[in-house]
Order: C-alpha cells, then structure tokens, then sequence
C-alpha cells in the first residue's frame, strides 16, 4: 500500500518527519520553499492530508480565500485538512475580561509566548499589535466557517490535539493556556 501524502503548510522551525513541510522561509529547512500566496506547487487531488497551524491569519482575506482554495485543489476527495488559527473572539474577550479587572493577563501571555516585545506591556497594545500588524485577518468561528464552506469544505470545529483522524492527532504546537486559537477540521467531500 503506499503512503498517505501530507503536506505541513507554513511550517516554521516546527518540522514534522513523514511530511512535506512547506514554508516560504528557506532558513527553516522545509522539503518544499514556495510563496503560499502563489498557486501550490501540488497537483490537483494529489495529497492526502493538510495541517497548518498559525499561517491562515497571516494573509489578507483574498489571500485567505485564495489558500483555502488552494489546500481545496491538492486534498484527494475525502482527504482532510487540519486548520488552525488565532480566535478573535477569544482575543477580545481576553481584552474585556482584563479591562473590567483591570488586569493585564493577556499582555502577561503575549511576553511569555510571543517574541515582539511590547512597550507599554498592556492588553490593549496586544490588541492593537495583533490586529494591526501581527496578523492581516483575524477570524471568528462562524467567519472561518463561512469561508471554509465557499471553498467547498465540510467542517467542524474540533479541540485541542483532537481529530477523527489518526494522522491528524496530536499535531498541535500551542496548547489552549498559552494561545487563543481555535482548532478546525476540515473535510474535502469524496464526491467531489
Ligand atoms: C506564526 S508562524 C507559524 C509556524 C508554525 N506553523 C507554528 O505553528 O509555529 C507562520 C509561518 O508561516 C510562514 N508564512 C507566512 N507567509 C507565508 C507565505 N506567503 N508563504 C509561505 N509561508 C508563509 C512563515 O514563514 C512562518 O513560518
């Protein structure tokens, strides 16, 4: 039987063995450089399952369309996909529970897990770093549901380290205390 393709897209210095870890920074040492704002250099239905974690929030929304398009060309029908990104809504609701006690715990994370120091070390400058110029989209659930669906996935929104996937399992860099992301899985119909 041969082996599953999978593609690690926007991998980082996190390389993972037994897949093809994709990043435009060639100083990471991925198998494949690429611009993933860029057609994939993938054929279509080639590749059996995607993660990527922390690169979706990194584009605009055209660029975001155009990626989820993309991971939508090179996934096998019934191939899957593993998304992960930075929730807005948990963000700023880290920003509101800090502002009504005062407290500044979304800055405290952001120094202990972020490398781009902060000047006034509150969580209205994360707030301000993160949207404007961290990240170029940040989405919601119901929003990266929205374009998962016009790209034509069937998703769900899943936790932590978990997925109906074995291959997908236990993949996950930031754990739930030390990010504000969320976790989606993201199915490529196998009729179509
Ligand atoms: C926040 S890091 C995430 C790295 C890793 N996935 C992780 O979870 O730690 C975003 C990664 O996306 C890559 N990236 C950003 N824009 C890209 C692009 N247009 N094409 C390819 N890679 C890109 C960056 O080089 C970086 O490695």
């Amino acid at each position: 039987m041969t082996e599953p393709v999978k593609v690690h897209l926007g991998s980082g210095p996190h390389l993972m063995p037994g897949w093809i870890n994709v990043d435009y920074e060639a100083d990471f040492k991925p198998e494949v450089v690429a611009d993933l704002t860029q057609r994939f250099p993938f054929d279509d239905a080639s590749v059996d399952y995607i993660h990527s974690e922390g690169v979706l929030c990194q584009f605009d929304l055209p660029a975001g369309e155009h990626f989820l398009n993309e991971c939508f060309r090179i996934l096998k029908p019934g191939g899957y996909m593993r998304l992960l990104t930075p929730d807005l809504r948990r963000l700023l609701s880290a920003y509101l529970d800090d502002a009504e006690r005062g407290e500044n715990q979304l800055a405290a994370l952001w120094q202990r897990e972020v490398e781009i120091p902060l000047k006034l070390k509150t969580s209205a400058e994360v707030i301000n770093i993160g949207i404007r110029n961290l990240h170029k989209f940040m989405y919601d659930s119901p929003t990266l549901m929205k374009l998962l669906d016009e790209s034509g996935f069937q998703s769900q929104e899943v936790g932590y380290q978990q997925s109906s996937v074995a291959a997908l399992s236990g993949l996950d860099v930031r754990t739930p205390e030390n990010a504000t992301y969320m976790y989606f899985e993201c199915g490529k119909p196998v009729d179509a």
